[in-house]
């Protein structure tokens, strides 16, 4: 098959999806790389169609083993129209359980051929300097099995018409993993007044438009995710995630997740 384009189709609130995307697309090396980004709340309810002689590269993060809710309703609005995908799942250094089956039910669902699938680690959502979960991943050793991963990818589509390609085996289970209940007061960042500008950046990155900025930062607590992109995109150390079962998760991650998991990949060879 002749792959001119390489669309990233993405739902990366702090953004490490997005780099293992773009680090498979290096290796599958297309005349031409386009992104269609999924995380900010404007795609909501759009619908989307990927071109002719292209080939999808699906990411999204891991949340309790599955992937997030509003990935899952944003991805399902992509039509596929034949085209090959790629599936990647990036998960903080604990486990991704359904998550890459989910996502292949739903590239299929969509009207996409999947043909191989990966699971990377990046840096844990809620890892902070004093308890690090997988610091700075993906980090360049994750990065070059990224540009493998897409060289393989090239090489299966150039021995192999696409129609011959037999599906890959993805692990996981059915019933998927049952999602966490939601609670009526779900955890969400605060703001510390003394160091906020008012300078907006939280609220440009929230996924869900959970936060508005005026006199003040207002947080809708029913539209937080826990994603923890207005934690890392403050600039003056202002919003912060205290929650205490944010922080229990976090240590507990840190004393029980802290050594060095490696990527994945299925239906290629291995990384
Ligand atoms: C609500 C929530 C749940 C998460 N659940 C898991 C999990 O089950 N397993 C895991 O290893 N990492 C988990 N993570 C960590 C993310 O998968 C990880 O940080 C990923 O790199 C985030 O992707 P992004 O940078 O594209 O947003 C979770 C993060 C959040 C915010
Ligand atoms: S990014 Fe930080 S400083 Fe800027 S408005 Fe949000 S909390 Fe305040
Ligand atoms: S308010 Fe919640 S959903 Fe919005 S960026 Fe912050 S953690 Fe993510």
């Amino acid at each position: 098959m002749t792959i001119c384009t390489a669309q990233l189709i993405y739902f990366s609130p702090t953004r490490t999806t997005q780099r293992v995307l773009t680090g498979i697309a290096e290796g599958i090396d297309p005349s031409d790389v386009i992104h269609l980004d999924l995380t900010p709340p404007g795609v909501q309810g759009r619908t989307f169609e990927v071109g002719t002689e292209t080939i999808a590269l699906l990411g999204a993060p891991v949340y309790g083993g599955r992937l997030p809710k509003v990935a899952v309703e944003r991805l399902s609005r992509v039509r596929g129209n034949g085209a090959p995908a790629v599936l990647v799942v990036v998960y903080g250094n604990r486990a991704f359980e359904d998550a890459l089956l989910e996502l292949k039910d739903i590239a299929e669902a969509c009207g996409f051929v999947p043909i191989a699938g990966a699971a990377f680690i990046g840096e844990h959502s809620y890892s902070t300097e004093a308890m690090p979960i997988a610091p700075g991943r993906p980090d360049a050793a994750d990065m070059e099995k990224a540009v493998a991963f897409g060289q393989q990818i090239r090489q299966k589509l150039a021995q192999t018409a696409l129609d011959r390609l037999p599906p890959p085996t993805i692990p996981g289970n059915y019933p998927y993993k049952e999602r966490k209940p939601s609670t009526e007061t779900p955890p969400t960042p605060i703001t510390i007044a003394d160091l906020c500008t008012l300078c907006g950046d939280c609220a440009a990155v929230c996924p869900t438009a959970a936060i508005t900025v005026g006199d003040a930062v207002i947080t809708k607590a029913a539209a937080c995710i826990q994603c923890c992109a207005c934690t890392r995109a403050c600039p003056t150390g202002a919003r912060v995630m205290e929650d205490p079962r944010i922080l229990r998760t976090a240590a507990w991650l840190y004393e029980n997740h802290s050594a060095r998991k490696e990527p994945e990949a299925f239906g290629v060879g291995s990384l």
